[in-house]
């Protein structure tokens, strides 16, 4: 009992909050405002919780990308498109409403971003998705060799204990797994049309498509926590499009992912017996030219580091004209690569916490 109060207060408290703030942003009158926020506490006060309508959560949603620390993209936090999947019944429902959000913003290539927001936790139609990213390639670990995506080991292990098996190559897309609460999960291949791929070329070099690599077109984030106004929404992917240092100078350079470094200098014969011949920084552009070149010509949305650290800085210039402060993290929105030729270099910022927030939860597998 005691308990509930002290949650209910909190709610409350943070109901409020983002009411007054989401209503002021909205352009609406106080009045409105405090007539809102007196319904809401009232049906706190009556369950424990209250709910949103879609205007709030579309506005929650865009807010809690405004302000996400480690995002280097958020000058687009005002074109997020809002799926409300809050009434969702049953796993096939919800796959069909990802593969529908999937479809909408791959959009051939001219990527939209886009969130489909799925039950709040205190719902009993609660579920979670237990993906990563909706579209990731599998890992394999084959006696002490690791084939395919090493980020992915413990959830393609999950999957094949769930009956799913993969075709064994570095790059098999994994099936989306969705779990009602209380229920056993159930896992769907992902349809052909909901997963654009890239394989990789380069600009002059053209053995360098021996290599066969290749990367998914959109990055959609499926295991972040949405909260808004007190409110906790434990399914709601979301995506945006790929920075290109993101595919090329981490998931296919790091060490313990994709290492293609001392592969990409063996290709273009830089001299790998020298730290000093500085193979490694040749072989990071070489390849992340590539990623930005193979985008680009198959129509696909992305932005190289540089551009999107201008965009950055145009956010903060637009957050300050309408008197909120930026906050960030200095040491996610510098690029892995080339990191003093861009201007958030040399800044520093206020890594606060803001509500609403996307955040880290525990996996459920
Ligand atoms: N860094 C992650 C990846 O390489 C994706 C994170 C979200 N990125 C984005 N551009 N919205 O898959």
């Amino acid at each position: 009992m005691m308990m509930t109060t002290t949650t209910a207060k909190k709610i409350a408290e943070q109901a409020t909050a983002f009411l007054g703030e989401a209503y002021y942003e909205l352009g609406k009158s106080e009045e409105d405002a405090k007539r809102r926020i007196e319904q809401a506490l009232e049906q706190i006060e009556r369950t424990g919780y209250y709910s949103h309508s879609y205007e709030e959560l579309k506005h929650g949603a865009k807010m809690a990308w405004r302000n996400n620390n480690r995002c280097i993209g958020r000058l687009f936090w005002q074109t997020l498109e809002v799926f409300d999947a809050r009434d969702v019944v049953d796993e096939n429902d919800a796959a069909n409403r990802i593969f529908k959000h999937m479809s909408y913003a791959t959009n051939s290539g001219r990527i939209r971003p886009a969130i489909t927001i799925f039950p709040a936790n205190h719902s009993h139609n609660r579920l979670r998705i237990w993906n990563h990213q909706l579209v990731r390639y599998a890992g394999y670990r084959k006696n002490n060799v690791i084939v395919g995506d090493s980020a992915s080991l413990a959830f393609t292990e999950a999957c094949q204990k769930l009956g799913w098996s993969g075709e064994g190559t570095r790059f098999d897309v994994l099936p989306l797994v969705i779990q009602m609460e209380g229920k056993a999960p159930k896992w769907y291949p992902l349809p052909s049309e909901t997963v654009l791929e890239v394989p990789l070329t380069h600009p002059d070099h053209i053995a360098f498509q021996q290599l066969e690599l290749q990367w998914y077109a959109v990055p959609f984030i499926s295991d972040m926590e949405l909260e808004i106004g007190g409110i906790s929404y434990a399914a709601a992917p979301f995506n945006g499009w790929y920075m290109g240092t993101e595919i090329g100078a981490r998931n296919l350079s790091d060490i313990d992912r994709y290492n293609q470094l001392p592969t990409v200098a063996k290709l273009f014969e830089f001299d790998t017996t020298t730290n000093t011949s500085l193979w490694k920084d040749r072989a990071l552009v070489e390849l992340n030219a590539a990623v930005l070149h193979s985008f680009k010509k198959h129509g696909i949305s992305i932005v190289d580091h540089h551009t999107a650290a201008e965009q950055f800085l145009r956010f903060e210039k637009q957050e300050q004209d309408q008197g909120r402060a930026v906050t960030g993290r200095w040491s996610w929105l510098i690029p892995p690569m080339s990191p003093a030729t861009n201007g958030i270099w040399h800044r520093s910022f206020d890594d606060a916490e803001r509500s609403p927030a996307y955040r880290y939860q525990a996996a459920p597998y």
